[in-house]
């Protein structure tokens, strides 16, 4: 439970959190406004730190933690936000059911060094009807973008947001989310936005599943199924690499191995250009093995490099 103040040191759970503190941090600070966040920032920068923000939705994982580590490498102060951004989520989507668990993630950012987390409500990062969308063509139209859409519409206005909000040098997104990277590149090109984007590699499972935070709705029986995504995937890397096979042959007899695996649907799956993602046949410039399929209740997305 979280006390309403908004300034001082409290508990959250069993974690020890302050608020408000214009004094750079030597261990966690949370700050629930954007005046609060401009100021932690700026402590920072007073004393010649750079920003590294890590958005996130919160439900972190070991993903989440190698995005604070991949900041911290690079000598920026992490700063991470906590927010499950309802204008990403299409209707029937888990919104609602999106796991949250603020005291457990407070707890995993001040183990990895964060030093800012920025864990805004709905009216802090929505205070008055948005007026204002930000829309990117292209990268957004193939892969997820028919199945979910005005998806990326939210992502790029919420990040575009983020990005004002704590002006970081440098922001840190996971390759697993592969299109959503490549939308945000583009966005941040196209504006001309005073940032770097890092992408950071995936992390998975001993045996290969990719972290997320939805792995979480998977039965026994479904967990066991979902390592089939990630040798699927591999398998028609190695098919491509070395033009043994076609990029459509080798995705069909892939998609055909996910459903007999006991997936329900594959939305997609195929080789993309690295850059455009737009879909090849034949492997010359740099490309990725990008798949979603839904096991159960869960949509799972995943995607490797095929050199
Ligand atoms: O990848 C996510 O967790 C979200 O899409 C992001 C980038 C934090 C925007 O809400």
């Amino acid at each position: 439970m979280i006390a309403k103040v908004r300034l001082g040191t409290f508990r959250c759970g069993a974690y020890r959190v302050t608020i408000g503190d214009s004094q750079p941090q030597d261990r966690l600070a949370v700050v629930r406004t954007v005046a609060g966040l401009r100021k932690a920032v700026a402590s920072f920068r007073a004393v010649g730190r750079t920003i590294g923000l890590v958005p996130t939705m919160g439900a972190l994982h070991e993903g989440h933690v190698s995005l604070v580590k991949g900041a911290l490498a690079r000598g920026d102060v992490p700063a991470t936000s906590i927010f499950v951004n309802p204008t990403q989520f299409g209707p029937n989507e888990d919104f609602a059911a999106y796991p949250r668990d603020e005291a457990g993630d407070f707890a995993k950012l001040e183990a990895a060094g964060c030093r800012i987390v920025f864990a805004p409500d709905k009216d802090e990062m929505y205070p008055v009807p948005m007026l204002t969308t930000v829309k990117v063509t292209g990268v957004t139209e193939g892969l997820c973008g028919p199945f979910r859409p005005g998806h990326f519409d939210g992502v790029a206005t919420v990040v575009t947001k983020l990005l004002m909000m704590a002006g970081p040098d440098r922001a840190y997104f996971g390759e697993k989310d592969f299109q959503q990277l490549q939308v945000i590149k583009t966005m941040v090109r196209d504006l001309a936005m005073p940032v770097e984007i890092v992408g950071m590699p995936t992390v998975r499972e001993p045996d290969g599943l990719a972290l997320s935070s939805r792995n979480r709705y998977l039965s026994t029986a479904e967990r066991t199924a979902a390592l089939h995504l990630h040798r699927q995937m591999t398998a028609v890397a190695g098919a491509v690499r070395d033009g043994r096979d076609s990029c459509s042959a080798a995705t069909a007899a892939a998609a055909r191995a996910l459903l007999e695996a006991g997936f329900d649907k594959v939305e997609y799956l195929t080789v993309v250009d690295a850059e455009s993602l737009r879909p090849l046949e034949r492997v010359a410039s740099p490309a990725r093995v990008i798949v979603a399929a839904r096991l159960g209740r869960t949509r799972l997305i995943d995607n490797i490099a095929v050199g």
